[in-house]
């Protein structure tokens, strides 16, 4: 399994899913994270952990991917926030599932619009939008971009990434947020894990 996250926007959210689906795909089987981002932030993120607990899983460059694929059975690729055709073009290609987040707030999902209108010119049919940085009620941004979301008959995945400052934790300790010492860790973790179970089933 390939599994890409991308946007049009940044900050949306693309190199914590990466990491965390790759966290969830290496339960399955072996997954190694290509850094397809000149910013490098998963690959920094791998770096951070090395004293600590660590990534469950390598992550390389795109010019390493060739040397480190061989036995490797899931993929998970992090792109950098872009609007080019042409490099559309080559991640729908080159993944089985797109996964495209968003965070629920009108920039992102105007972004978001014109991420999917290029998606259906290029005939692409395999992405799906994973909202992130939900925050809980009383505030309804989740629900709302949802509704808005399904009314433009966008696929969406059913599950939603919540706000939770854990994650920022786990990019700082350069682990997955199931190893981070706060109360939200594990709701936190389960939020990605269903969104694997949605992907790849287990
Ligand atoms: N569910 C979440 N709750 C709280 N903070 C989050 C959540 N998801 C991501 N973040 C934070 O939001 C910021 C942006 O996340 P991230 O780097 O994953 O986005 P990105 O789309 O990869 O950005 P870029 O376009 O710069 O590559 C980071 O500080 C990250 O820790
Ligand atoms: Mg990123």
């Amino acid at each position: 399994m390939i599994i890409t996250t991308a946007s049009m926007k940044g900050g949306v959210a693309k190199t914590t899913t990466a990491i965390h689906l790759a966290a969830y795909l290496q339960l399955q089987g072996t997954t190694l994270l290509i850094d397809g981002d000149p910013n490098r932030s998963a690959t920094r993120w791998a770096e951070r952990g090395m004293e600590q607990d660590g990534l469950p899983f390598k992550v390389v460059g795109v010019n390493q991917a060739a040397r480190y694929s061989r036995g490797i059975e899931h993929f998970v690729i992090d792109t950098e926030a872009s609007a080019e055709e042409e490099e559309m073009k080559e991640i729908v290609d080159g993944c089985d599932v797109l996964v495209l987040p968003t965070t629920p707030d009108s920039l992102s999902l105007d972004a978001l619009i014109q991420t999917v209108e290029l998606l259906k010119k290029l005939k692409a049919d395999k992405y799906c939008v994973l909202l992130t940085r939900i925050h809980p009620p009383p505030r309804r941004e989740g629900e709302e971009a949802r509704e808005f979301l399904e009314q433009m008959e966008f696929p969406l995945f059913k599950g939603k990434i919540r706000e939770a400052v854990a994650f920022q934790k786990a990019a700082n300790q350069g682990t997955i947020v199931k190893n981070v010492k706060d109360q939200r860790a594990k709701t936190a973790w389960k939020d990605y894990c269903d969104i694997g179970k949605e992907i790849y089933g287990g």
